[in-house]
């Protein structure tokens, strides 16, 4: 299934310049308009169709990657990530990429081989980082040398408005990074009573306001992005907040159901627990997180995996963006990265 819009051949926008995602074809062909694309992440954007990796030195520095080594990028995404890895573990490491999206995948994993990786070095699995141990057993491995995950949704997810994670263009409520697995987002709040909403919006999101807004969506019929937003908007307490704090609100809603939706945070809940399973002694996880859902998960596993000793030791507090890369991609701004070293 591919439902992303493709680039336009001919200029069917109105004005200077394409606003639209679909409408902006140079930023969907990154090879053919190298030099739209620098413009664009020059001006602290990214690029439609595109994810501007995070925190990449750091990330690397982290995982002391060294040539020859295995290990398994558990959110392949765009690729960004495993494009560095590949480089620091040849020659004769593998890296093994794992992702829920149908979409893109195949996409990344046609970028990684045109870029020279090959099924030597590298390998795309459709699964589910929850069944990572799963993925090591049908290779024949019992470990490997590094895991890294970089948390949530790409920027190819989040910016194509025919895939619902954004408040920000009008879309169907849709939000799963595997359309082809559950429910879609608006029909998770048709059939989720006031109390299953709040509970998500409260455990998700640390929504304050959880119930109200809560009572103002739960059980209704909202088939659109838009249709959600305008629910949201006339919530009283919604309505009289200042358009900053609504934005934020909204954003907060968004987030939560994205993550009940894709059941996110037991799929991360199952990794944590696999990870000592799966890595060789000296062997490191490196975690990406963007919200404090996320990072709390993070922090008490690898410390739980210190007192157990199956770590011998982890980061001391959350490594963030420099302030170079917050004011570049402002996407960056969020990111805690976390790493644990296998005893
Ligand atoms: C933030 S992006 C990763 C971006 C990537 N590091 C890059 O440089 O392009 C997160 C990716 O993880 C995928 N993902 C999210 N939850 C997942 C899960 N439970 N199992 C596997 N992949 C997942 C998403 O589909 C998305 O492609």
């Amino acid at each position: 299934m591919d439902d992303t819009p493709r680039p336009p051949r001919r200029k069917r926008y109105a004005g200077k310049n394409p606003r639209r995602f679909e409408e902006k074809y140079k930023e969907h062909q990154p090879e053919r308009y190298a030099e739209t694309i620098g413009k664009v992440i020059e001006a602290g954007k990214t690029p439609a169709g595109m994810h501007v990796p995070i925190m990449v030195e750091e990330c690397l520095e982290a995982l002391a990657l060294a040539p020859g080594q295995w290990g398994i990028d558990a959110t392949l995404g765009y690729g960004g990530h495993a494009r560095e890895i590949l480089g620091r573990i040849a020659p004769g490491g593998h890296l093994i990429g794992l992702d829920v999206d149908p979409i893109e995948q195949p996409r990344t994993l046609a970028r990684l081989r045109d870029l020279g990786f090959g099924e030597d070095a590298f390998t795309a699995v459709s699964s589910n980082y929850a069944g990572i141990r799963k993925v090591l057993d049908q290779r024949e491995r019992a470990a490997v040398d590094f895991l890294f995950a970089d948390l949530g949704c790409s920027s190819m997810q989040v910016d194509n408005p025919l895939r619902g994670f954004t408040f920000k263009s009008e879309g169907p409520l849709d939000m799963r990074m595997n359309p082809t697995r559950g429910i879609p987002a608006s029909e998770w709040l048709e059939k989720s009573s006031v109390a299953k909403v709040a509970q998500a919006l409260l455990e998700n999101s640390d929504e304050p306001r959880a119930e109200e807004i809560a009572e103002g969506i739960a059980g209704r019929h909202l088939p659109t992005t838009r249709a959600l937003v305008d629910a949201l908007r006339a919530i009283p307490v919604l309505a009289t907040m200042d358009a900053e704090r609504a934005e934020l609100a909204i954003r907060r809603v968004f987030q939560a159901i994205r993550i009940e939706v894709n059941g996110e945070f037991s799929a991360l809940d199952s990794f944590l627990r696999q990870v000592p399973y799966c890595l060789v002694p000296g062997g490191r996880v490196v975690v990406l997180t963007f919200h404090s859902g996320e990072d709390r998960r993070v922090k008490k596993a690898f410390q739980a995996g210190l007192r157990e000793g199956h770590f011998s030791a982890v980061s001391d507090g959350v490594v963030i963006a420099s302030p170079a890369e917050r004011r570049l991609n402002p996407r960056s701004i969020p990111a805690k990265l976390r790493w644990a070293l296998r005893a």
